[in-house]
């Protein structure tokens, strides 16, 4: 693949304050590092380090105050170190309230400084407890997460920075460095599928990368061909991948640990490309639509880390693989389709195939597999990105146990979430003349995102069930905290942190 990325996080080792460090360092006693980074909090609080000042070319102090370092969460004052016959480069790193996602915006910023082949030691979070530690560090290894296929870089191995973080009971910490070793691998999987190009990009590259992650990781797959599909009654997914050359398919990946206390099914969008179909989306909209597999990228990202993190819960990953094209095969404005299950559902805009691919798999998941919790995550509307931007993804459910659980996970892993209704007064939105349903309603009227997360609805049967629609969280425009331009990932570092926690009996 043509990952470049970031940092590699070193064992940790003791606690010991930058001027301490560079003594070393300075006498030969132990290796100097190229960067050494110092944390500042928001209250111009730094630890107290009466060794730092000699190898400055002007006191701590000094620098701080002439650089105008307030201690803002990410933001960072330089300068150099002289030690013995090296220069160090010496990072005043602002760490703000040292809350979890301030620490997190903090180790991507030191992440980023990190150059390939260069090292770099930090105190910064010297006797924080592990879930700071884990923020940290989670930060330092998605901040520098990079995606590139320039010329100079496909085709050869990385080359990565490397973080050694310096620590109270270093030897105690490596469950947490673990975790976030873990969540950010899976990160960086997520966004990895979801910026590489659609050319490359096919229905069948999706479930051949989830069977190898499946192979990797020690899951279950099942990939549905198209014959598959068809006989299964999978008219949704059949019909949005009809104008493609490349046909469409169904992942299965299956996780089940001894003793699980609670069956969840993950369902992702898999649109490898959504050109819109014959109601094709204008270029400025089309650009960006490589990624319109993200919530599927998801899917087989915390796919991946559910071994490694023992998550308890038994899980089954779902994604609706299709590519979204116009041509002579392709399906149209006024078919009438049969989705999985047996309801006939009105097309009246092929470019809302989302949730077409969707309601097969919710409906089949219902049917087939049994879930005490079904949560779907998709780039589903455009409305969502409208109404809540990058920071967080609309939440749907029709369980407030879910949704709380769901919320809390958000807060705590990074990946926030805002809740909207499940408006029963829209639903008429959705009535057709000649099918069941139809799936869009009728041009210009409101509230995109909720009518279809009211279509989607339709399909879940009894279930516990939550709908993410990351249209705006799932993409960056630059980088920004842990956040790199391009794929988020959104949703894993939700998810994994959800899948982990203690099951709620009953399913919620
Ligand atoms: N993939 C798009 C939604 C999207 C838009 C994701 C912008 C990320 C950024 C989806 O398939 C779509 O085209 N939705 C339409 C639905 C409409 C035709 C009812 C939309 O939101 O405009
Ligand atoms: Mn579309
Ligand atoms: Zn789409």
């Amino acid at each position: 693949m043509a990952i470049v990325s970031g940092v590699t996080l070193l064992p940790p080792a003791g606690a010991r304050p930058a001027g301490e460090y560079l003594a070393a360092a300075a006498d030969g006693t132990s290796e100097a590092a190229d960067l050494v980074a110092v944390a500042v909090e928001a209250n111009g609080h730094r630890p107290v380090d009466p060794g730092l000042d000699e190898y400055l070319p002007a006191s701590a102090a000094q620098v701080i105050a002439s650089c105008g370092l307030t201690g803002k969460a990410g933001d960072a004052a330089e300068t150099i170190a002289r030690v013995g016959e090296r220069a160090v480069r010496v990072v005043f790193l602002g760490v703000g309230d040292r809350s979890s996602a301030a620490l997190r915006r903090a180790g991507a910023a030191l992440g980023r400084r990190v150059a390939d082949g260069k090292s770099a030691v930090t105190d910064a979070v010297a006797d924080a407890p592990d879930d700071a530690v884990q923020a940290f560090a989670e930060g330092i290894l998605l901040g520098s997460y990079r995606f590139s296929l320039k010329s100079d870089a496909v085709g050869k191995s990385p080359t990565r920075g490397a973080v050694r973080l310096l620590i109270t009971r270093p030897r105690d910490r490596g469950a947490a460095l673990e975790k976030a070793i873990a969540i950010s691998a899976a990160v960086a999987l997520a966004r990895d599928l979801t910026n590489t190009p659609s050319a490359r990009k096919s229905p069948q590259w999706l479930a051949d990368e989830a069977v190898r992650v499946a192979g990797e990781h020690g899951l279950g797959s099942r990939i549905w061909t198209e014959d598959e599909l068809a006989a299964g009654g999978f008219g949704g997914i059949l019909a949005v991948g009809s104008g493609s050359a490349r046909p469409p398919r169904l992942i299965e990946l299956t996780y089940a640990p001894d003793g699980a206390a609670r069956h969840v099914v993950l369902v992702g969008k898999g649109i490898t490309f959504d050109s819109g179909g014959l109601s094709l989306k204008p270029n400025d909209n089309m650009q960006m639509m490589k990624t319109d597999m993200a919530g599927g990228a998801v899917v087989i990202a915390v796919a991946s880390a559910l071994a490694r993190l023992g998550v308890p819960a038994r899980v089954t990953g779902l994604v609706a693989a299709a590519e979204n094209m116009p041509s002579g095969s392709a399906y149209r404005p006024g078919d009438v389709i049969t989705q999985y299950g047996g309801r006939s559902v009105e097309v009246l805009n092929t470019d809302a195939e989302g949730r077409l691919v969707l309601a097969d798999a919710l409906a089949y998941a219902d049917a087939a597999l049994g879930p005490d919790q079904l949560v779907d995550i998709a780039t589903l509307t455009g409305a969502a990105r409208v109404a809540l931007g990058t920071s967080h993804a609309a939440l749907y459910s029709t369980s407030d146990t879910l949704a709380q659980d769901l919320l809390a996970a958000g807060q705590a892993s990074g990946d926030r979430l805002w809740r909207m209704p499940l408006e029963d007064s829209y639903v008429p939105a959705l009535e057709s003349a000649v099918a069941d349903l139809a799936h869009v309603a009728r041009d210009g009227a409101p509230a995109g995102s909720i009518v279809a997360a009211l279509f989607l609805r339709e399909f879940i049967g009894q279930r516990a069930w939550a709908h993410l629609d990351i249209a705006g969280a799932g993409r960056a425009g630059a980088d920004d905290g842990e956040l790199t331009k391009g794929s988020t990932g959104f949703g894993t570092r939700l998810l994994l942190h959800w899948l982990s926690a203690t099951p709620v009996a009953g399913g919620g």
